[in-house]
């Protein structure tokens, strides 16, 4: 549990609900959470959504594990408990995105159950919809576009998902994509099929 640290703040209620900006931008507020091993594609699916958002005229964004530990999160490494600081602060940025009346995809590995769990406590029933993106160790370690698993198995990074630290599988996620049987391509629609199904945006 994070300490509370600040005392004599207040809540200041907004004048505008979540549902007013969705108005707006015709869609509803979500996070779309990838989770899934290194090179299991969770990067890609996000981006080749958010393209695909954008064409149909949806206002989203992705925020990126490799890219948000260049910034807001640099200060943290891949411990369990830097892992955890990293999920919970994403999972408050994802939620204001949402809030927003953005379309929120997050991908991070995201490999412990429970924080998974906390961020999606921070959103409403049908708010947060967690997406394993599925591989088999094999293929995503043949993948390995960034050269991190063989420097792994080389023991020249320690704590490295799927190889010296634990990946955790969704029980119960929302989406399973099976990226050993699926491309790019077929992967995305399938996300985008489930947004339309769910009313998150309207069909094309
Ligand atoms: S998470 O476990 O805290 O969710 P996150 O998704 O932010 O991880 O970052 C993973 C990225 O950091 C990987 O894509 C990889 O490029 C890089 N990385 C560097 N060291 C490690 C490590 N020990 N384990 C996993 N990923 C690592």
């Amino acid at each position: 549990m994070t300490e509370q640290k600040a005392t004599n703040i207040t809540w200041h209620q907004s004048l505008l609900s979540k549902q007013d900006r969705e108005n707006i931008l015709g869609q509803k507020g979500v996070v779309v959470w990838f989770t899934g091993l290194p090179s299991s594609g969770k990067s890609t699916i996000a981006h080749a959504v958010e393209e695909e958002l954008y064409r149909r005229g949806h206002l989203c964004y992705v925020l990126d594990g490799d890219n948000i530990r260049h910034g807001l999160n640099k200060n943290l490494g891949f411990s369990p408990e830097d892992r955890e600081e990293n999920i919970r602060r994403i999972g408050e940025v994802a939620r204001l995105f949402a809030q927003a009346g953005l379309i929120a995809m997050t991908a991070f590995i995201s490999p412990y159950r429970k924080d998974r769990d906390k961020a999606r406590q921070l959103l409403e029933d049908g708010e947060f919809i967690e997406v394993f993106v599925k591989v088999s160790l094999k293929e995503a370690e043949e993948r390995d576009p960034k050269g991190l698993y063989k420097k792994a198995r080389a023991g020249e990074i320690k704590e490295f998902t799927g190889i010296s630290a634990p990946y955790e599988e969704p029980l119960n996620p929302e989406l399973a994509i099976d990226t050993d049987q699926l491309d790019p391509a077929q992967s995305k629609d399938m996300v985008i099929q489930y947004l339309e199904d769910k009313k998150i945006i309207n069909k094309s």
